[in-house]
């Protein structure tokens, strides 16, 4: 941090109104910028919250086209749910508002105008897909049609999955709507561009040269979009779901939901305090945005240009963008189901909140993705909160009812050992500070049980359950420091389990959250009386981690029952069939193309020849694996050009109900150029 700000401004995405959120959500947002925020308040710090639901988008149509009912009633269910996992899950915003309340759309309509007053916008009138069936013109994501490169026959209008190529709608073969199933028609429609070309060398200077601190995934995204060149952006769309453009003769339009959604953040601001300006224009102030990593883009290029032509605003001093946690080792993934869904959770585990902001926090996806296992969720628990935390506080309140009847007792004469112990308190606070400074959570959280495990380590050196019977004196100076360092941890580990300090601050009666306090080795006076105590956290057995993951076993059982059948294709002749080629083959040599995600070029021997085949299955397979994989070609298959590569043939592949490629094998003693009919 460059500078002494006066206030703290945090945001927190505004999640979607079309879903309920899941703990790949908390963990990569939400979790780490409530830790910080309520960190910086216990220092005492002015400091603000802010979050809310995203309303307005297409999914949110097409969802409440789906049901049959209306786009409000969408955001409406979905924003009462996450509003309350969120309170349930102690993520302490100072304000969870909605962007579909009348004080956003008036503060997203005067944005606009502004802009649009000054001049900011580029008008462009160019042709578009429209799906006359149902009277909509269609986002890039919402054609699909056969990619140009790799004759894919299922890529989008924005990009093609098979071969990684990004796409304009207007480069696929035979277009479909997917809302309609109908083939889409152009039409001439006139948009508002964000010329961010023009904002570009000042984007170089303000991210590449001045926050050269903002994480590596951060500024390595930001670094990546700005060195390809920024061009001008569409702010509005066609549709009848969101804030209308404000202007003369833009009828069925509305501004673009990333347009309207971040100042979504100043109008919850707005609704909050009549003081909003203070925190959105003061140059004092330090905006933080917590995101994931989708949204870098959003929030580190098109809203800080938004701003920047607006004039009158501050700019985010940073971004700590997460990446994005996978659970049991696959995708997590709403329409597949596969998700911890924060209610569900709390039926399962109630009370157990802070359990899982330990575990999201202990192994968030920091730098790269991560995983979230239910046997780690288990491990955590029972070795760490359990046997660290939960053991060290309940060993101290135990012996200080049963040796003193619960009134801490006189430190009396301390040893350089436990003088030793109490400085250490202060180390431990002063590197966790630095670390939530730096906004390294795993890290801060990790350094924060260190106290615990000091505690622990304590009590197991110094034996009080033994010295208790000839020298009660030497006890109550152990149990005096035991529970000093017990009072410390509240404080300390306040941000990350708000649930279970707020119930250790009632054992001990302990009132006080005041950062500052830390490392103070007389937070509990002598006579100070601790109340009735319990466990703080208890034992997670095997039966119920089984039960969560019979759970999720029986996601991956429907899914693949319900996987998707497309219809019969058009009847074909025996003829038709024969001209297929179809050989068994091996594969010999296998490597990634470079430059492109899903790709692996190969040498096949097919019987006949040694040939070259590009295939989409970097995703599933290693390269250094597959030679000697045995495989099925069709090796009649005209040759395609795929990415400069001539690819002779086509490696046979079926699909698994997690999208996941695999190869159609033939018999372990086929023969290579053996015919298959
Ligand atoms: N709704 C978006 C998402 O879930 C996030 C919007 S953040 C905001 O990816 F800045 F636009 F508010
Ligand atoms: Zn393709």
């Amino acid at each position: 941090m460059k500078k002494d700000f006066k206030r703290y401004l945090i945001t927190s995405a505004l999640p979607y109104a079309n879903g309920p959120i899941h703990l790949g959500h908390l963990a990569g947002v939400y979790v780490p910028s409530d830790i910080y925020t309520r960190y910086q308040r216990l220092r005492g710090k002015d400091i603000i919250h802010i979050c809310g639901s995203d309303e307005h988008g297409i999914p949110i149509t097409l969802k409440a086209r789906n049901e049959g009912v209306s786009p409000q009633d969408i955001v409406d269910r979905y924003h009462a749910i996450n509003k309350k996992a969120f309170e349930d899950f102690g993520i302490s915003f100072d304000i969870y508002s909605r962007t579909s309340n009348k004080i956003h759309h008036e503060t997203a309509s005067e944005f606009f105008k502004n802009l649009y007053e000054k001049g900011e916008f580029l008008e462009k009138t160019s042709e578009q897909y429209y799906d006359t069936d149902t009277n909509t013109f269609l986002a890039d994501r919402y054609i699909t049609g056969t990619c140009p490169h790799c004759s894919n026959q299922g890529a989008y209008g924005d990009q093609c999955e098979q071969c990684g190529t990004s796409l304009s709608p207007s480069d696929l073969i035979n277009p479909t709507s997917t809302i309609s199933g109908s083939k889409p028609v152009l039409k001439e429609t006139k948009h508002w561009y964000l010329p961010l070309d023009k904002y570009e060398p000042w984007l170089k200077e303000w991210i590449l040269e001045e926050h050269k601190e903002w994480k590596p995934n951060v500024y390595g995204q930001c670094k990546s979009w700005i060195d390809q060149g920024l061009h001008p952006r569409a702010v509005s769309r066609d549709l009848d779901w969101g804030v209308p453009v404000p202007v003369k003769d833009a009828d069925g339009k509305v501004l673009y939901v990333w347009f309207d959604a971040p100042i979504g953040y100043i109008s919850a601001t707005k609704e909050l305090t009549e003081d909003w300006e203070k925190y959105w224009k003061d140059e004092d102030s330090r905006m933080i945005h917590f995101i994931g990593k989708d949204n870098i883009v959003f929030h580190c290029i098109i809203f800080p240009a938004m701003l920047k032509a607006e004039g009158s605003y501050i700019l985010p001093d940073n971004v700590p963008a997460n990446e994005f946690l996978n659970l049991e080792n696959d995708k997590i993934s709403t329409s597949r189901n596969w998700a911890v869904w924060l209610h569900e959770y709390l039926e399962d585990f109630p009370e157990k909140q802070d359990v899982l902001r330990y575990t999201l926090c202990a192994n968030a996806p920091e730098n790269k993705d991560n995983d979230f296992t239910w046997k780690d969720f288990q491990n955590r628990n029972n070795n760490e909160l359990v046997a660290i935390l939960g053991n060290f506080v309940n060993r101290t309140l135990v012996l200080t009812h049963k040796y003193f009847d619960g009134v801490i007792p006189p430190a009396t004469t301390l040893t350089e050992s436990d003088q030793k112990v109490l400085n250490e308190i202060q180390t431990i606070a002063t590197s966790v500070e630095n670390s939530l400074e730096n906004f390294r959570f795993r890290e801060a959280i990790k350094l924060a049980m260190d106290l615990a495990r000091l505690g622990n380590k304590y009590l197991a050196d110094t034996e009080p359950w033994k010295v208790i019977k000839n020298d009660e004196e030497r006890v109550k100076t152990i149990l005096n420091i035991s529970l000093q360092i017990t009072a410390n941890l509240t404080l300390l580990l306040e941000p990350f389990l708000p649930f279970s300090m707020e119930k250790l601050r009632g054992f001990i009666n302990f009132k006080e959250t005041t950062w500052e306090l830390l490392g103070n080795a007389e937070l509990l006076k002598e006579g100070h009386r601790i109340n009735k105590t319990s466990l703080l956290f208890d034992k997670i057995e095997d039966e119920q981690i089984q039960h969560q993951l019979d759970k999720l076993n029986s996601t991956k059982e429907e899914n693949m029952n319900e996987a998707p059948v497309t219809p019969q294709k058009p009847e074909i002749t025996f003829d038709d069939f024969t001209k297929m080629d179809i050989r068994t083959a091996t594969i010999l040599e296998a490597e990634k193309v470079p430059k492109t995600k899903k790709l692996i070029k190969m040498l096949v021997d097919t019987g006949i020849d040694q040939r070259t085949i590009v295939s989409g299955i970097a995703e599933f397979y290693d390269p250094e694996k597959l030679p000697g994989q045995k495989v099925c070609v069709l090796v009649n298959l005209a040759p395609r050009n795929i990415k400069g590569i001539e690819s002779q043939g086509m490696i046979l592949l079926s699909e698994n109900s997690n999208g996941q490629l695999y190869f159609i094998e033939p018999g372990e003693d086929a023969h290579n150029g053996a015919e298959i009919n």
